[in-house]
This record gives C-alpha cells, sequence and structure tokens, in this order.
C-alpha cells in the first residue's frame, strides 16, 4: 500500500459486532470509552445516576444509535441487573461489561476522623458496584462461553498515600476482584482485567480537590515521572479498548497501570539529594 492510499483507508473496527455495557459512562473516563467503543463498531449501554448528562452521551450524527443510556446506581443489585437485561433485550448479548463508577473519599480524611457510614458510601459505589456488574454480567456470559470483564482500579493500588484510605482500599478491593475472579472465569472463556488510571482532571477529581482542570493538571504534571504528556479520558478510553477487543485475547487477571510509570519510583530521594547538594 503506499502512502496516499494507506491515509484514506478507513480506521480497523476493533469491536465490530460487539456489546458493551458501561457503568459510569455519563462522564469522565467511561463516557469517553462509550465514544471510541462505538467507533469501533460496538453497541453501548451506559449506566449512570447523572440521567440528563447520560442521555446527552447518545446523541449526535456520529452517535447514530450506537449509544444508548439507561439508569443504573450500581449500589443497587435490581438496577445492575436491569442494566445487564437491557443490553441482552435491545442487543441480543453482552460481550463486554466495564464496571467502571466510582466515587472518592475525602481529600483530607484522617483514620480518627473516618466514619464508618464514609466508608461504607465508598465501598458501595467502588466495590459493592463492581461486585454486582460483574455477577450480573457472568449470569449471561458462562452460558455463551465468552466475554470480557473489565474494571476502573485506581494507581493508588500501586502509589499509596496519595489518596484517601477508603478510597486506596476500596480499588485494592476491585484488584483482588479482578484477579480472583479471572481464575474463577477462565474456563468459561471468560476474561477479567483491570485499569488502573493516574490523576486525571474528569468531575471525580476536580470536585474531591476543589480546583479547576488547569490547576489539576499543573499539579499532576509538575509531579510527573513522564514528562510531556498530560493523562487524558482518552488514554484509558484506549487502554479499555485493547482490554476489550481480540487484540487481548490471552490476556487475563491483569492491572493495566496507566501512571507514566508514576508508581515505578519514589521523588523523595532525588529531591532530598538535590536539597542536600544546594544547601
Ligand atoms: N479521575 C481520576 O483521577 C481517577 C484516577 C483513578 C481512578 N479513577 C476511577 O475512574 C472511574 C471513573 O471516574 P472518572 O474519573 O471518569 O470520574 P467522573 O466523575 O467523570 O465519572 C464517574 C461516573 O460515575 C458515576 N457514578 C457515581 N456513582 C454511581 C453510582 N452509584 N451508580 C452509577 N454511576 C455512578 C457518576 O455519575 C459519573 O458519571 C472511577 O472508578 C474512578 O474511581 C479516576
Amino acid at each position: 500500500m503506499n502512502g496516499a492510499s494507506s491515509l484514506l483507508a478507513p480506521i480497523a473496527k476493533r469491536l465490530a459486532g460487539k456489546v458493551a455495557l458501561i457503568t459510569g459512562g455519563a462522564s469522565g473516563i467511561g463516557e469517553s470509552t462509550a465514544r471510541l467503543f462505538a467507533e469501533h463498531g460496538a453497541k453501548v449501554i451506559i449506566a449512570d445516576i447523572q440521567d440528563e448528562l447520560g442521555f446527552s452521551v447518545c446523541q449526535g450524527e456520529s452517535i447514530n444509535g450506537a449509544i444508548s443510556y439507561v439508569h443504573c446506581d450500581v449500589t443497587s443489585e435490581s438496577d445492575v441487573e436491569n442494566a445487564v437485561n437491557t443490553a441482552v433485550t435491545k442487543h441480543g448479548k453482552l460481550d463486554i461489561m466495564f464496571n467502571n463508577a466510582g466515587r472518592t473519599g475525602q481529600i483530607d480524611e484522617n483514620i480518627l476522623a473516618l466514619e464508618k457510614k464514609d466508608y461504607k458510601r465508598v465501598f458501595d459505589v467502588n466495590v459493592l458496584g463492581s461486585f454486582l456488574g460483574a455477577k450480573h454480567a457472568a449470569k449471561v456470559m458462562i452460558p455463551a462461553k465468552r466475554g470480557t470483564i473489565l474494571f476502573t482500579a485506581s494507581s493508588v493500588t500501586q502509589s499509596h498515600g496519595i489518596a484517601s484510605h477508603t478510597y486506596t482500599a476500596s480499588k485494592h478491593a476491585v484488584v483482588g476482584l479482578t484477579k480472583n475472579l479471572c481464575v474463577e472465569l477462565g474456563q468459561y472463556g471468560i476474561r477479567v482485567n483491570c485499569i488502573s488510571p493516574h490523576a486525571l482532571p474528569t468531575p471525580l477529581l476536580l470536585k474531591s480537590m476543589g480546583i479547576d482542570k488547569k490547576k489539576a493538571e499543573e499539579i499532576v504534571s509538575s509531579a510527573a515521572n513522564l514528562k510531556g504528556a498530560v493523562l487524558e479520558a482518552g488514554d484509558l478510553a484506549e487502554a479499555a479498548l485493547f482490554l476489550a477487543s481480540e487484540e487481548s485475547k490471552y490476556v487475563s487477571g491483569l492491572n493495566l497501570v496507566v501512571d507514566g510509570g508514576y508508581s515505578t519510583t519514589n521523588i523523595a530521594f532525588p529531591q532530598s539529594i538535590q536539597k542536600f547538594f544546594s544547601t
């Protein structure tokens, strides 16, 4: 193929004929993933509690009916079951379940002041919600003997002390669930993986830090290991696309960390050396 014709070649549709359900799909990583999956030929159902925002994601000529919305609070088993059933009724099957809805704890949380109800609120969405999504997806994927289940964990499963105890513990639980489920569901041809994003300026992060997008990007960039790139929701959508597509057909039990190498280092030591030589 020469240069000119390769420029005109259509993008290969990596999810043609697939059906995906994405929780937390009205915003941020979930929304971006829904749009990318649809571009790659999937029929996508987004499940969220932000109805107006959710319906707005389904609009537009480019979407052309490929994305639809269902109200679903992931802490409610009947809502999750209904979302899975909606995918199956509308499109005849479920190939990809992306358990992505999440919430944070208090940014300045300390163990003595931490209330049981606040802990529970975070676990209910991040862990119980993920568990219910996986359970109801598995119900339809096991008889079909195929499927892929994804979760959004976080880079707080690799680097500690950068988020609240509740959030950190809940995301570790998501990684544990990923790995355990990969073992149980492998016999049915179902792959189970998770994605661990580093901080990126979605409403979840901006609200919890009480800052705007520009400030958040500045803070994250100045502490980043990898310079010259800013993490965006689309980067997580690309990671989800890889794990949902046939390109990762033998990948299961993986926690795909998307943190620019942040968790491989500890900046305290080089900073200390720098301080020592500058004084
Ligand atoms: N933004 C970050 O810095 C970051 C970093 C690591 C991991 N994550 C994880 O990424 C995932 C997506 O978050 P995001 O950054 O795109 O934020 P976001 O705020 O843009 O999206 C989160 C979505 O989850 C939905 N949601 C919350 N509670 C729900 C519930 N009970 N039922 C259904 N939906 C619910 C929200 O309405 C929202 O649409 C979360 O699991 C989050 O913990 C985010």
